[in-house]
């Protein structure tokens, strides 16, 4: 059981997480934060759900969890002067505040995948899945999802890329969920009120754990591949791909070595 007053000892936010919404069992917490019909608007709030019995990755695939063991929650954001501004700098403070968390708890050491998993040891700890809603051609809330695997500590069956948790990799310890949420939530508001003032630190500590960087890649998107050399993300946060003496701009795709 999620303990919500140790929880709640350790927020030390202005916004996010202010309005914390606690659920044993929902289809998938973004879904219900990125639906309006549902009527959650405050800026920050954020969904924790136990369990999701249609939790969601990117690309449409399966995001699993066992029950009761991780974390897997939804941070809404609707300031508006927040959407406006480039949104790969929101996936990248997301993962960047689950790298610089795990490192502060528990000494481990985090790589970053583009766009936006967080690995240890090339293991995929944490997944993110952004998603938005529109007025006009204006994004009017912005769903980040987080799914990080805590106390798990077997996964079964095929996944797109090998998992492990922070129990493993701590060689068994049981992680205090409550502590580690907080600590998430207090790094991920840090980290973006640095996007008005100083973005470019948000981008360079990004890169500082970047895997990947300057070797061989492949991105595939859809029924697309490419290969080339991961040159380097530029200043909006799309990875560039040394083609030959070309680089390519890639939004979107998934990154692998070969
Ligand atoms: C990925 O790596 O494919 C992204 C996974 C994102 C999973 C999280 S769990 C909480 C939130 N709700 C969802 O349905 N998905 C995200």
């Amino acid at each position: 059981m999620f303990n919500l007053e140790n929880f709640d000892l350790r927020l030390d936010t202005e916004f996010i997480g202010r309005n914390f919404i606690y659920s044993v069992e929902v289809e998938s917490t973004n879904s219900v934060l990125l639906d309006k019909a549902n009527k959650f608007n405050i800026d920050g709030t954020v969904l924790l759900a136990e369990k999701q019995s249609k939790g969601r990755g990117r690309k449409e695939r399966i995001w699993y969890s066992a029950k009761e063991q991780n974390l897997t929650f939804s941070i809404l954001l609707t300031n508006k002067k927040l959407l406006s501004k480039n949104l790969n700098l929101l996936n990248f403070a997301a993962s960047l505040s689950v790298a610089l968390s795990i490192e502060k708890l528990y000494q481990l050491k985090s790589e970053l995948k583009w766009p936006n998993d967080v690995l240890i040891n090339s293991k995929k700890i944490c997944g993110i899945l952004l998603e938005s809603t529109s007025q006009g051609n204006k994004i009017d809330r912005l769903v980040i999802g987080i799914g990080l695997n805590v106390n798990q500590s077997l996964f079964q069956g095929n996944f797109n890329a090998e998992p492990t948790s922070i129990k493993i990799e701590t060689e068994g310890i049981n992680i205090n969920r409550e502590i580690l949420l907080a600590e998430l939530l207090n790094t991920f508001e840090g980290v973006i009120e640095k996007i008005p003032v100083s973005p470019d630190s948000i981008l360079k500590d990004w890169k500082e754990r970047c895997s990947l960087m300057g070797e061989k890649i492949s991105i595939t998107d859809n029924n697309s591949i490419k290969y080339g050399i991961f040159e380097d993300i530029d200043n909006d946060g799309y990875l560039l791909l040394r083609i030959k003496d070309k680089i390519e701009r890639i939004h979107f795709g998934d990154v692998s070595t070969f």
